[in-house]
């Protein structure tokens, strides 16, 4: 199935080309997306493993997927009157950096500012027609996807510790080398370092996908790297078809 959002560096058109490349599904019975955003690797099978998590640092996004998985039918109640125009969209994002609303309230505001932003940046209204209740209807096989998934909102690295074993998969998709200023976290130099440190350490096997940059394929030449492409879908190039090249990274 699809996510029921779209992401700045959702793997919407890579998820066939990384779940091709996972090892053998008898070699590992748990699968982690470290660094989750709108999941569309976890969504593109019903199961990758017995036990699955989710994890994102941005804690609206997590808490937009917590309240889907448990309070769906409370948060289709409160966006069903939402309409897709300026004034929610700028009224949605005050209130976000308020306190004061309940998870549902809030989880509403930050699907509302994801549907109705420019390429899903939650910064720029998107002129372009977009209807919030329409998307609403997916909700039931998003909750039935997730109900075995555990959702998580710790940095990479305290996440990793907790769920390393021989038998787990970790799919990472961190910030691109470069591009970290579309996310609301604060990604450098030292985070990509400290990533492949923690990578290196791992008794689990690890497949990451990143831009095709040379600092992120030195800090990892000793890992089986491959390059491929797809169309960008960064919001500042859409509308170029410009082909955007990727690196597949794994241990095993
Ligand atoms: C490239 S996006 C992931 C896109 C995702 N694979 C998809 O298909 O939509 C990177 C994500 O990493 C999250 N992130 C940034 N810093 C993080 C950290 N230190 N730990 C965990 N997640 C982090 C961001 O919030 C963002 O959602």
């Amino acid at each position: 199935m699809d996510s029921f959002i779209s992401w700045i560096g959702g793997k919407k058109l890579l998820r066939k080309a990384i779940t091709e490349r996972f090892p053998e599904s008898e070699s590992y019975d748990r699968y982690i997306e470290v660094f989750g955003g709108a999941g569309w690797v976890l969504f593109s099978k019903d199961l990758h493993a017995k036990c699955e998590v989710f994890n994102d640092i941005d804690s609206n996004l997590v808490n937009l997927y917590r309240c889907l998985k448990y309070h769906r039918e409370a948060l289709e109640k409160e966006l069903q009157y939402t309409v897709h125009s300026r004034e929610v969209f700028m009224n949605c994002k005050q209130q976000l950096n308020m306190s004061g609303l309940t998870d549902i309230q809030r989880a509403a505001r930050y699907f509302t500012l994801i549907r109705s932003s420019f390429g899903s940046d939650r910064q720029s209204f998107k002129t372009a027609t977009s209807c919030i209740v329409d998307k609403i209807g997916d909700f039931p096989k998003v909750q039935e996807r997730l109900k075995r998934v555990v959702i998580e909102n710790k940095d990479f690295e305290d996440l990793i510790k907790v769920y390393d074993r021989p038998n787990a998969l970790f799919y990472l998709d961190p910030p691109y080398h470069t591009t970290e200023k579309y996310y609301n976290c604060d990604f450098g130099e030292k985070d990509h370092i400290r990533l492949r440190d923690c990578l290196k350490q791992i008794k689990g096997k690890f497949i990451l996908s990143y831009n095709n940059d040379e600092f992120i394929k030195n800090l990892y030449k000793e890992y089986n790297i491959e390059e491929i492409s797809r169309n960008n879908n960064l919001s500042i190039n859409r509308g170029t078809g410009r082909e955007f090249k990727e690196l597949i990274i794994r241990n095993y």
